[in-house]
């Protein structure tokens, strides 16, 4: 049986001290040490094998257990993988229960036991979303602790196929004086629950709070412990969700899911273009269909903007789901290579569904609706633009081309505006290519 004692380590140094202090003696740095629990062990040896060849070592891959969910599975890289412990951070009530939830539900479909342990909601609560997702299955099993020791018996008890956290952030260690949701405390316990997934082979997924300024002890502090760290994203305002993953030692980083987040909880997004195209007005000025990639996947986007005479000293730019600084590029580019007035006008640029966007292919598309909603002039509706702006007004190429032409025609659109390739494999769309922003604004003349 191991023996525990807490004690104080600077995150900075690694100093160590048997009570808290403010500063560290070592390196001066204040608020740097962080309650941690020391275990005495004997010493094992960490390998418990001689060294062997790699092809003879079984591999966990060929075990993915599915979520059920395409769009999660995706991301995860192909499903859950046995033994991992996955991060899954966000803001509050941006819908991480009710994913879980539906994950622990699917699992339990397929006559598998999923524990839920929650140290946020009661017992009630969590059946009343489950009412209202249709998330009932006796293979789905609640428990309400938040005491980590309790938590790691009942696991070892119950051994279930998957184990969700709802969150991080309320379990605490009993011998941590510290806080729950305190930095040592969160990290010790992410500790404990990485040991318990591997040495169990059970997946355990965590919940983790993130704040709009990310500053709580929280995702953050456990990226580099966990196996996989994805992020819920989306937009109050808006009921698109995207999970994307930052981290993942079974896969790539590049994919993203797209939910929707209905009644009666989250709806896959399998065709996330008709869904962020869905509002659109034809044939209006200011506003411009692009193809753009988030990791391997295209979707199309409207890049919508608003030119207005200002009575400001200094006029007034705003990029909503863009980069500013890229804007202010591509309205310096507009004025100085392709003539464009705009020095006195108020411009406001805006993905439309509250989207993010950072890939410099939608230069042209803004620049597109700059050009059209200044002129007053008509974007036609079965067009879509792409490709990135240098500073001469050069428009280059930008990679993933056969993605981006297949997605706008899968869509219905019919002619494109891009830069110049060697090779183009589409037959199906009108492609007009061009060197630079002004032969782009001569095409809809
Ligand atoms: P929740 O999963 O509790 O968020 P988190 O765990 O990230 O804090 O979901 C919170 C929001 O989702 C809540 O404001 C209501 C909304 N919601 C729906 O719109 N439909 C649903 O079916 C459910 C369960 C929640
Ligand atoms: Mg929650």
């Amino acid at each position: 049986m191991s023996k525990t004692k807490s004690l104080f380590r600077c995150q900075g140094c690694g100093y160590v001290s048997l009570k808290w202090l403010g500063r560290c003696p070592e390196c001066g740095e204040w608020n740097t040490l962080v309650e941690e629990v020391e275990v005495f062990t004997e010493r094992e040896s960490t390998s418990s094998f001689p060294p062997k060849s790699i092809t003879s070592i079984f591999s966990a891959q060929k075990d993915l257990l599915s979520s059920g969910i395409i769009e999660f599975d995706r991301v995860l890289g192909g499903g859950i993988v046995p033994g991992s412990l996955v991060l899954l951070g966000g803001e509050p009530g941006i819908g991480k229960s009710t994913l879980l939830l539906q994950v622990g539900h699917a699992i339990s479909q397929a006559n598998l036991v999923t524990l839920i342990i929650s140290g946020e909601e009661s017992a009630s609560q969590i059946r009343m979303r489950a009412d209202r997702i249709g998330a009932l299955s006796d293979n789905l099993l609640l428990y309400c602790e938040t005491n980590l020791e309790k938590i790691i018996e009942e696991v070892e008890k119950t051994n279930p196929s998957l184990v969700v956290v709802d969150s991080i952030q309320t379990i605490y260690h009993p011998e941590l004086s510290s806080a729950p949701g305190s930095v040592g405390q969160v990290r010790e316990c992410a500790g404990y629950l990485l040991r318990l997934a591997k040495s169990r082979n059970i997946p355990i997924f965590l919940i983790g709070h993130v704040t709009k300024e990310g500053v709580i002890a929280g995702p953050r502090v456990l990226e580099h412990v966990v196996d996989t760290v994805l992020y819920f994203e989306g937009d109050s305002n808006h009921s698109y969700r995207i999970i994307r993953s930052v981290k993942n030692r079974y896969g790539s980083t590049n994919e993203i899911g797209v939910f929707e987040m209905r009644e009666n909880g989250l709806k896959e997004a399998t065709n996330p273009s008709s869904f962020f195209l869905s509002l659109r007005k034809k044939n209006v000025s200011g506003s411009t269909v692009t193809p753009v990639i988030e990791g391997t996947r295209p979707f199309l986007i409207e890049v919508q903007a608003l030119v207005n005479f200002s009575f400001l000293p200094t006029p007034r730019r705003l990029a909503l789901g863009l980069d500013y600084n890229r804007l202010l590029l591509v309205l310096a580019v507009l004025e100085r290579r392709a003539g464009l007035k705009l020095f006195n006008q108020d411009i406001y640029v805006s993905v439309a569904g509250g989207v993010r966007v950072d890939e410099p292919a939608v230069d042209l598309a803004v620049a597109l609706s700059v050009f059209s909603a200044f002129k007053d002039k008509e974007i036609p509706s079965d067009l879509v633009a792409f490709g990135e702006i240098g500073l001469s007004g050069e428009v280059r190429p930008v990679p993933l081309l056969d993605f981006r032409l297949k997605e706008a025609e899968k869509l219905g659109f019919s002619r494109v505006i891009m830069p110049k390739y060697d090779k183009i494999a589409q037959k199906e769309l009108k492609i007009e290519q061009v060197e630079n922003v002004k032969e782009a604004f001569n095409l809809l003349k």
